[in-house]
């Protein structure tokens, strides 16, 4: 019997939400985390897609599938499009909270500009897609707080019926958006914790992978 191989997407990077096509609210993730993971998981021997946001990381090889996308619209629908028949999805693209009510297709002149934008919420593209969670199927958030860490995660891992919930610090320099390290807490649903200290990002990805690959699919790499 052939083993079965594990389907995992990954989400990683920054949206950007556009108001003309020259203006845009964003945040500075550098989508290192999620294309750490991608390559982690890859040297696993997953079959990995990965979704990205607009970032300057270099892919990784091997890869079965890489869409690049803009807008937290763009990424919903990437992942909806593949979703059902991943086997994991992993959760690490920092998606922009909000959205322009409005795009202007074209560049507003300087004189033209409403100074008053109005945001609407955009898609939670993890809350959304774990209700359609097929058993089997296991789901992975990221929560980065600057306070209440813990707490905050435990929510989110509640809030939105995932598996495990990746918890970490962003305050200063240190686990920040710009940093190429990081220390992880991974809360499970069954109330395992696991600690990850403050380590590089891409030794962070491949302790993730190792951890999820022997829980969920009870294989040690
Ligand atoms: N997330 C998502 N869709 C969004 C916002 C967030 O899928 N529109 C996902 C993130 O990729 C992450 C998890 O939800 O895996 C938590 O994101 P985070 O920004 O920490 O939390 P929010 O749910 O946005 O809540 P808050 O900003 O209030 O902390």
């Amino acid at each position: 019997m052939t083993e079965h191989v594990v389907r995992c997407l990954i989400s990683a990077g920054p949206t950007r939400e556009h108001l003309d096509p020259v203006r845009y609210i964003s945040n500075p993730s550098s989508g290192k985390m999620g294309v750490s993971l991608a390559a982690a998981a890859v040297r696993a021997g997953w079959k990995v897609s990965l979704v990205v946001g607009p970032c300057e990381v270099p892919l990784p090889e091997g890869l079965e599938e890489a869409v690049r996308v803009t807008s937290s619209d763009e990424m919903y629908s990437a992942l909806s499009e593949r979703f059902d028949s991943a086997d994991i999805l992993i959760m690490s693209a920092a998606v922009s909270d909000m959205k322009p009510q409005s795009y202007v297709p074209h560049k507003v002149k300087k004189a033209d500009i409403d100074f008053c934008v109005h945001f609407v919420p955009t898609v939670d593209i993890l809350k959304t897609l774990s209700k359609r969670k097929a058993q089997g199927q296991f789901l992975v958030g990221f929560a980065a707080e600057t306070d209440d860490v813990l707490n905050y995660a435990k929510k989110k891992l509640a809030e939105k019926n995932l598996d495990v919930v990746a918890a970490n610090k962003v305050c200063g320099k240190r686990g920040g958006f710009g940093d190429s390290s990081n220390e992880m807490t991974l809360i499970f649903k069954d109330s395992d914790v696991k600690f990850l200290e403050y380590a590089k990002k891409d030794y962070i990805a491949e302790k993730m992978i190792g951890i999820f690959s022997e829980k969920f699919f009870h294989k040690k790499i």
